[in-house]
């Protein structure tokens, strides 16, 4: 074969299989760390999809179908139905289900907090989140591995917890009560903190203040979860480092749970509010890669110290950053489910 014809082979088979030719997320980093993704109830995902999903990846996120508002939206009413099918197509195809979430401000039904109309006392409001801890839990033994327990529960401003309706129904000690509910109801499952912007300070701070105090009380905590919803060119590599360091000497186990790259440029007064609602400029595909791969070259060299990197979504269309008038870019696989250069730069982090 002369060399003309060669190189025609070569681009037809790199055309049909661009997936293949580029390696997978599982078999190049699988042996380090657990490589998950959130998505949702898996008979909502396209065969092809749930092909990418199985190709790539050993850990599973529900991304709502877990969370308080979908599993208990009536007092004493569970609706499990979504996750169930989450979890069994878990069990078929050996993936690992992280649950959440169990105790969260958002998406959670306001009958935990009131009482006849009116706001409910702590005792009522204690009683409702540990049943509703135990239900979900017991219910999903032996399908969910690990939980995130609390989510979110740091305030972003200057004090130390987020003002929400648990804290102010049942008081600081909220936290404690949660995981202590779900130690009694899963003893095997592991227990985890999951928050946002925990990388940085002041949260960071906030954060291993939470844990020094958990593990004071006797709680048991098993792991944290840093969130890691970043924008294109700030994500915060040197805190990030710093960080994972720091809650590792706590002696949990550390995760990157939720990534994304949110790559839409901060609106300026008269801009569009949807610049790249037709396609993507290259520019922007190509700094993408470069940020996720020197990412994945710090995710290396901390491997010792991360149990799992999770992607906030399995394609650019599935992501929460996507919407209509929002067209984004934030995950390594685009809506065509072709790999982005993101992902080639991942694989090939040294
Ligand atoms: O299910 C309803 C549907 O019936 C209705 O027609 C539709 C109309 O808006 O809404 C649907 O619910 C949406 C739900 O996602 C399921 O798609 C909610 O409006 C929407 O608010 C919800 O957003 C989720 C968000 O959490 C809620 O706060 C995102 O999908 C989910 O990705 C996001 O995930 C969170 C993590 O749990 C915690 N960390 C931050 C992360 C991103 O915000």
């Amino acid at each position: 074969m002369n060399r003309s014809p060669l190189l025609l082979v070569i681009l037809v088979a790199g055309l049909a299989f661009p997936a293949h030719a580029q390696g997978t997320l599982k078999d190049r980093y699988a042996s380090q760390f657990d490589v998950g993704v959130a998505i949702p109830p898996p008979d909502q995902l396209t065969p092809a999809e749930q092909a990418l999903l199985l190709a790539n990846f050993t850990n599973i996120t529900p991304e709502n179908c877990m969370k308080p508002e979908s599993t208990e939206p009536r007092e004493g009413v569970f609706t499990f139905a979504e996750a169930d099918r989450l979890a069994d197509f878990a069990k078929a195809h050996g993936l690992k289900v992280n649950g959440h979430c169990l105790v969260w401000h958002s998406q959670t039904p306001d009958w935990f907090f009131t009482d006849n109309g009116k706001p409910a006392g702590r005792d009522l409001v204690l009683k409702r989140m540990k049943e509703h801890i135990a239900a979900e839990m017991t219910h999903f033994k032996g399908r969910v591995v690990s939980w995130d327990v609390v989510n979110e529960a740091l305030d972003d401003g200057h004090g130390y917890l987020r003002p929400s309706k648990w804290e102010k129904c049942i008081g600081p000690d909220y936290i404690a009560q949660a995981f202590r509910a779900a130690a009694q109801a899963d003893p095997q499952a592991e227990l985890y903190y999951n928050d946002y912007a925990i990388e940085r300070q002041p949260k960071r701070n906030k954060a291993l203040r939470l844990i020094r105090e958990l593990k004071k009380a006797g709680v048991r905590i098993d792991g944290i979860g840093i969130q890691c919803h970043w924008h294109l060119d700030s994500i915060p590599y040197r805190q990030l480092d710093e960080a994972i360091r720091a809650f590792h000497a706590q002696g949990l186990k550390v995760m990157l749970t939720e990534v994304d790259l949110d790559v839409i440029p901060g609106r300026k007064a008269g801009a569009s509010a949807d610049p790249f609602a037709k396609a993507c400029p290259p520019q922007v595909l190509k700094r993408e890669a470069e940020q996720y791969g020197a990412l994945f070259a710090l995710i290396n060299r901390d491997a010792p110290m991360i149990s799992r990197v999770t992607f906030w979504g399995l394609q650019d269309a599935r992501s929460w950053l996507t919407g209509p008038g929002h067209t984004n870019y934030p995950l390594p696989w685009g809506r065509d489910l072709q790999p982005k250069p993101a992902l080639q730069a991942i694989l090939n982090a040294k």
